[in-house]
């Protein structure tokens, strides 16, 4: 039977990736250090589709110890999305941040190569399109320029990717550039539990709306955009989980490059009305100064996972806000009870 190995398949995407994989009837191996994300998560994928998980916990920068699951089991493609995340303290930490990713990449890289594994699909970001103001952004679109190291390392790690597929026959490499994954399952059972001040909108906009925060902050509303405040393609992370099955469903030998997002932008008071409007909460905040490194707008365009991958992101922007309140109210401490 085909296994998947998933590294980060503890956090918010990989969790969710797991659910997908799952009820599509494809096994799935979970390693995770648990750096940013909690076994539960995995105990919930499990009681959400009936079915069990081998879960490892390690640190798949430890070549040694990752290797083990690759003895265990007879994985038949890798889906990495283990990493750090987040953008304001890579800038402060920016040698644990190529050390952290970049390793795991290659230690990834070695043991598919030491086990003769062919696929592995990589948890890209858009941020890897850099502050280009040509929206929307088109995988053929020139990549770099980012703004921060976090950026900078899903780039390096596409380069290395696409290099590994390039040298060894039949491997194939599928780099996902995912644009901002919001909402949770609709059980409410798994969601984003991001440990200390979210860095992102959506939990935050859920920690306001639960208590737990007082206020948001609007970074800007003095953008070019119709509002002022920054565009941004929100895609269910119930359809990035189901990009990723589509992904590894449609692999072929080489190096394949996909944007996941809905092909819409929406704004940060967009994000606001619509959560309020849907869970009859409000969300005080208030419009504070920029944030470093924003750009003003940034939207997918979709087609090619569309066309290739048959793939299509159908949840709107209620959904996300619906689901990702019915989470955080069920779970207002997240995973920590
Ligand atoms: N925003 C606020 N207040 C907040 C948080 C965010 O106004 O408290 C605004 C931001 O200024 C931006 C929008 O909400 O306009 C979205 O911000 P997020 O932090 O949620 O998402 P980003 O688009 O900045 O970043 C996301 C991912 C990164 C990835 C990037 C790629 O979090 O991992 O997309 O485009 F690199």
């Amino acid at each position: 039977m085909a296994k998947v190995l998933l590294t980060g398949g503890a956090g918010y995407i990989g969790s969710h990736t797991a659910v997908e994989f799952l009820e599509a009837g494809i096994d799935v191996v979970v390693a995770d250090n648990f750096s940013n994300s909690s076994p539960e998560a995995i105990k919930r994928v499990e009681k959400i589709t009936g079915k069990s998980v081998a879960l490892y916990e390690k640190d798949v920068c430890d070549k040694d110890a990752t290797r083990e699951i690759f003895q265990d089991h007879q994985i038949d493609a890798v889906v990495h999305f283990a990493g750090f995340k987040a953008v304001g303290e890579s800038v402060a930490k920016p040698i644990e941040y190529y050390r952290n990713n970049i390793n795991s990449a290659l230690v990834i890289c070695e043991l598919m190569r030491e086990f003769d594994v062919k696929g592995i699909v990589f948890s890209s970001s858009a941020t890897v399109y850099g502050t280009s103001e040509k929206v929307p952004f088109k995988e053929d679109a020139p990549t770099g320029g980012c703004t921060n190291p976090y950026g900078w390392t899903k780039f390096m790690i596409e380069q290395i990717l696409s290099d590994f597929a390039k040298a060894t026959p039949d491997v194939s490499a599928t780099l996902l550039r995912y644009f901002n994954p919001v909402g949770a399952h609709p059980s409410g059972m798994i969601g984003e539990d991001p440990y200390g001040i979210p860095n992102n909108l959506a939990p935050y906009v859920c920690q306001v709306a639960v208590g737990r925060l007082p206020m948001l902050q609007v970074y800007g509303a003095d953008y070019d955009t119709p509002d002022g405040t920054g565009v941004r393609d929100f895609i269910h992370v119930v359809d990035l989980a189901k990009g990723h099955v589509a992904a590894y469903q449609h692999m072929k030998k080489g190096v394949q490059v996909y944007n996941l997002g809905t092909g819409h932008g929406y704004s940060v008071f967009d994000m606001i009305k619509t959560f309020e409007r849907v869970n009859g909460v409000k969300i005080p905040h208030k419009v504070v100064d920029r944030r470093p490194g924003d750009v003003a707008t940034s939207y997918a365009d979709p087609s090619r996972a569309n066309q290739e991958l048959d793939w299509k992101a159908t949840l709107g922007l209620d959904d996300m806000c619906r689901d990702a309140y019915n989470w955080q109210r069920k779970n207002p401490n997240g995973y920590r009870v």
